[in-house]
């Protein structure tokens, strides 16, 4: 997760593995993806270390078909431990990391053998696990770059923005804002000269529509290579089917942006939900319409709170904050606001391990901060290390974590590995062509507009109120409008286990973490609302998403449980994890492979630049 900057483009972020991490540690692995040839059947190929790979070509604009232009769809499927014939092989299940803007690519290789065994039931059930970089992202192409692979112009615009401070600041950071969105719009308009307005095509109901694709030539494949369909329950086999009841249908786990994604999915191809799992759940309302973005951070403040309290009941052998003397929480609290508010006003100058200038301001504090709330467990205790080193003047590690979340460019990598010749983690701009897409248009709002709505973030969280406000801010110029639009209502009818045209197979299932810093419960809740059947399971945890942030035998076994059969608690219930973020049981909660090093760096289980 990580994002970066300030300005315009940002922004929030998702805490799934570290694709850039794994992917330069696993330089022999690198797939050439332009040794593939595309086509419009799925064919897949041998790729990276027991993975398959496949580009797909899709029509650019769904909405046209006299429009020849064609996307390529980059997909990866971590195959299933049984072979397709098996009596206990399940089907694909597709996943979502969020963003919008992750790879689907890099997180199956990241995270996928995590995440099967997390669903496949041993001798029972064994799932493939498939993802795919959605359009303009990744190794998709065409690619949402508006800097055409020169990423030190990128790095530069994402360094004058940092320099312009946060927004909220007053007037000034926002006019400035503007006139560098207007600028960055100018040079996205350019830049598609090459494709037209490929921009304009991204956005999430043509994802979803790529998704029927995928799943129909998933399919094509299956019955071409005449394997039966054995992972159908065997009771649906008894039943005389229609032509139209016997449409392939997606099974899904969508985290964070992932879940607006799954909900566009079951809200316009309702018929084609199989089994649908959404963790960390974003208001598709909200995301789809209005000022937007505004209901993310509802809990953010209060996991905060829990960071003092924890630390507090910890005690300084295990939270470097926390002092002896401390009588409350509250005490350490004070420390820490009253240190973030001497560099809102001085800011203090650091140098990178390499030398790269960094004038720390208190912003620097509070995305650092903000960014750790998504993922306690691997976080908090090192958070709490950093920030104490940092307030007795030693400004290493938050420097160096700082720049690992990208909330300062890394110069140093730029030139060197980061030079278009490998597939960059995550760029800004093709976040902004999904979320301002998707959106309301927003381009006609002055600076007082943004003033306000950025005051209307902060008052909903004032550790990360101002950084959220850049995301929807990214989209004050967008020039790009989709022809392809949804903007809800996100429901489904009622589910039919035993198919029906138009009806999911089974209602939806809900997750989320009794805290999430980014999508809160109560949006889990107002989803769930709408979906006939559906049901929410709170794990009492916090951090973004429940998979992966938290462990709970009791969660595993309800998703489990649900690919198999279909059914859902019926009634929203809550989960225990196991642990939490101060336990030295934790420690090694590691369900991505992914653990704390002894460092003072994090391994974030996040791609750098994500917001959801
Ligand atoms: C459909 O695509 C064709 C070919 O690119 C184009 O000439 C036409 O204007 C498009 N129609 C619409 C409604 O966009
Ligand atoms: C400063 O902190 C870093 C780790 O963040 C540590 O390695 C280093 O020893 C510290 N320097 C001093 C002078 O304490
Ligand atoms: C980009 O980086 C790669 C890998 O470090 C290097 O081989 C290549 O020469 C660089 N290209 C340019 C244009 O700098
Ligand atoms: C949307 O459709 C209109 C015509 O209905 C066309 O003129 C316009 O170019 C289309 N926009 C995109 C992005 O395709
Ligand atoms: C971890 O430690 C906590 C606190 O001591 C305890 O409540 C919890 O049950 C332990 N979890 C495991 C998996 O051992």
């Amino acid at each position: 997760m990580h994002l970066v900057s300030q300005s315009a483009l940002i922004a929030l972020s998702f805490a799934l593995a570290d694709a850039t991490t794994f992917e330069s540690a696993s330089q022999a692995l690198q797939l050439d993806w332009d040794t593939i040839t595309p086509s419009g059947d799925l064919v897949y190929h041998d790729c990276y270390d027991g993975l398959q790979c496949a580009r797909l070509e899709v029509p650019l604009d769904w909405t046209n078909s006299t429009d020849t232009r064609t996307a390529v769809i980059a997909i990866a499927k971590l195959p299933a431990v049984v072979s397709d014939n098996d009596p206990s092989f399940g089907g694909s299940i597709f996943v979502n990391p969020g963003g919008p803007g992750a790879s689907g690519v890099s997180f199956v290789l990241s995270d996928g053998h995590d995440l099967q065994q997390y669903v496949d039931k041993p001798g029972r059930r064994h799932y493939e696990i498939v993802s795919w970089d959605p359009r303009g992202i990744g190794r998709t192409t065409p690619s949402s770059d508006c800097f055409r692979s020169d990423a030190v112009s990128r790095s530069a615009w994402q360094l004058e923005a940092r320099g312009n401070g946060g927004l909220d600041k007053g007037l000034d950071p926002i006019k400035y804002g503007l006139a560098m969105a207007k600028a960055l719009s100018q040079r996205c308009k350019d830049s598609e000269h090459q494709w037209g307005d490929a921009m304009a095509f991204v956005n999430t109901p043509s994802v979803a529509r790529d998704m029927v694709q995928m799943v129909d030539k998933i399919d094509e494949l299956r019955k071409r290579e005449g394997v039966s369909k054995a992972h159908d329950e065997p009771r649906l086999e008894l039943k005389k089917r229609t032509e139209e009841d016997d449409v392939p249908r997606l099974q899904y786990i969508g985290f964070s942006y992932g879940t607006a994604l799954g909900n566009y999915f079951a809200s316009l191809y309702p018929g084609r939900v199989g089994r649908m799992v959404l963790d960390g759940v974003v208001n598709a309302d909200d995301y789809a319409n209005g000022p937007g973005w505004l209901t993310n951070l509802h809990d953010t403040d209060e996991i905060l709170e829990e960071f003092w309290r924890g630390c507090h009941q910890a005690g300084p052998s295990t939270c470097a904050l926390a002092s002896d003397s401390d009588g409350s929480a509250s005490e350490i609290k004070a420390r820490f606001w009253s240190w973030v508010a001497d560099l809102d006003d001085i800011p203090i100058p650091a140098l990178s391990s390499t030398g790269t200038i960094v004038v720390i301001t208190g912003d620097d504090i509070r995305k650092l901060v903000g960014s750790s709330l998504y993922d306690p467990i691997r976080t908090f205790k090192l958070l709490s290390t950093t920030l104490q080193q940092a307030m007795a003047g030693n400004t290493t590690g938050l420097v160096s974590n700082l720049v690992k979340l990208g909330h300062v460019p890394n110069l140093d990598t730029i030139c060197s590995e980061n030079n278009g010749t490998k597939p960059a983690s995550i760029l800004p701009e093709s976040q902004s062509a999904v979320i301002c897409g998707d959106g309301d248009d927003i381009t006609d709002k002055d600076a007082s507009w943004w003033y306000k709505y950025v005051q209307r973030q902060v008052s909903k969280s004032k550790l990360y109120g101002s950084y959220w406000a850049n995301i929807r801010f990214s989209c004050s110029s967008w020039p790009f409008r989709p022809n392809l639009s949804f903007k809800g209502p996100f429901t489904t009818p009622k589910a039919f286990p035993s198919l029906a045209a138009g009806h999911p197979a089974a209602p939806l299932l809900f997750l989320s973490p009794r805290l999430d810093p980014v999508t809160p419960l109560n949006s889990a809740r107002a989803m769930a609302a709408n979906h006939p059947g559906a049901a929410v399971v709170i794990q009492e945890s916090m951090g973004h998403c429940v998979i992966g942030t938290a462990p709970s035998d009791c969660t595993k076994a309800i998703v489990a449980d649900y690919f198999e059969s279909g059914t859902v608690p019926s009634e929203e219930i809550a989960c225990k994890a196991q642990c939490g973020p101060w336990d030295d049981n934790c420690s090694g909660y590691s369900p991505a492979a992914v653990s704390i090093s002894e460092s003072t760096s994090w391994q974030f289980r996040g791609n750098p630049i994500l917001f959801l």
